[in-house]
């Protein structure tokens, strides 16, 4: 765990998917900033619960409450952000997280398996920033706050740029983050508003277990990490939380990389 250390205080943070992963770590980063934390879930209620009791349960941390949405569905995330104004009064960090694999080859992939994860990974990131940059505009600035009207961040992943055979449906969600997060800089950073993406690579959570548990996949995704060693939530988390405070104040449009190297290609390290 971080140490706490306040940078988000009286700041309300909604951090989609985070009812485990990435997100449950953002979660409990920006948590223990001091923030308040809205715990976004689907499907998992019980774990988006604990996480949500964690948070609670630390006192340097705000108050975290639970709330359902299906990111991809307008009225949810309409609604997601309705529930947590009536509950905390405004919005000052949307951390877009929630995201899914349904990996084929391109020339196996049923229009929906398509569907589905541009319907999450990108629509769903699109909803939650349009609600998000109505409410930053409509609040307006607290200065005693923070030195901007509000900030975005994506939940990107280094296939926004490192394309990926049999993950075209993820690596166009991804690479369309790239478009959307910069286009929103472009439009409303006049307004003081920051949108930036993080780009995890190998982090070990559920969504690559199926590689990491294995001897054989672990090895093979290790020579893909030139500083050998796979990812943790906690990595993202504590990325996540200073690109959230003013510490970062100068960065819009921009995305970080948080993977040990990965993007710096080492299959061409002695070759090529
Ligand atoms: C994917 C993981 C993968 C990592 C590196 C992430 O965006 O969700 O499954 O291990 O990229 O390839």
């Amino acid at each position: 765990m971080q140490k706490p250390n306040k940078r988000l205080e009286q700041q309300t943070c909604i951090i989609t998917g985070s009812s485990g992963g990435i997100g449950a770590a953002v979660a409990k980063a920006l948590g223990t900033e001091g923030a308040n934390i809205v715990v976004n879930y689907r499907s998992s209620k019980e774990a988006a619960e604990e996480v949500a009791h964690w948070v609670n349960s630390h006192q340097s941390c705000g108050e975290a409450i639970v709330l359902k949405c299906d990111v991809s569905k307008e009225e949810d995330v309409k609604a997601l952000f309705k529930q947590t104004i009536s509950h905390f009064g405004t919005v000052d960090v949307c951390v877009a997280n929630a995201g899914l694999q349904i990996d084929h080859p391109l020339h196996e992939m049923p229009l929906e398996a398509w569907k589905k994860v541009l319907d999450v990974n990108l629509t769903g990131q699109f909803l939650c920033a349009k609600e998000a940059i109505n409410e930053f505009l409509r609040r307006g600035m607290r200065e005693e706050v923070s030195r901007s009207l509000g900030k975005i961040i994506h939940m990107s992943s280094v296939h926004e740029e490192i394309p990926w055979a049999g993950h075209a449906n993820y690596a166009a969600s991804k690479g369309g983050l790239l478009m959307l997060m910069e286009s929103i800089c472009q439009a409303y950073a006049p307004h003081k508003i920051r949108c930036n993406s993080i780009a995890p690579g190998a982090i070990k959570t559920d969504i690559n277990k199926d590689v990491w548990s294995t001897e054989q996949g672990k090895e093979d995704m290790l020579k893909l990490i030139p500083y050998k060693r796979i990812g943790v939530p906690e990595d993202i988390g504590s990325v996540a939380s200073w690109l959230a405070s003013d510490e970062s104040e100068y960065i819009n449009g921009t995305t970080i990389f948080v993977d040990g190297g990965m993007t710096c290609y080492p299959g061409f390290t002695t070759n090529g």
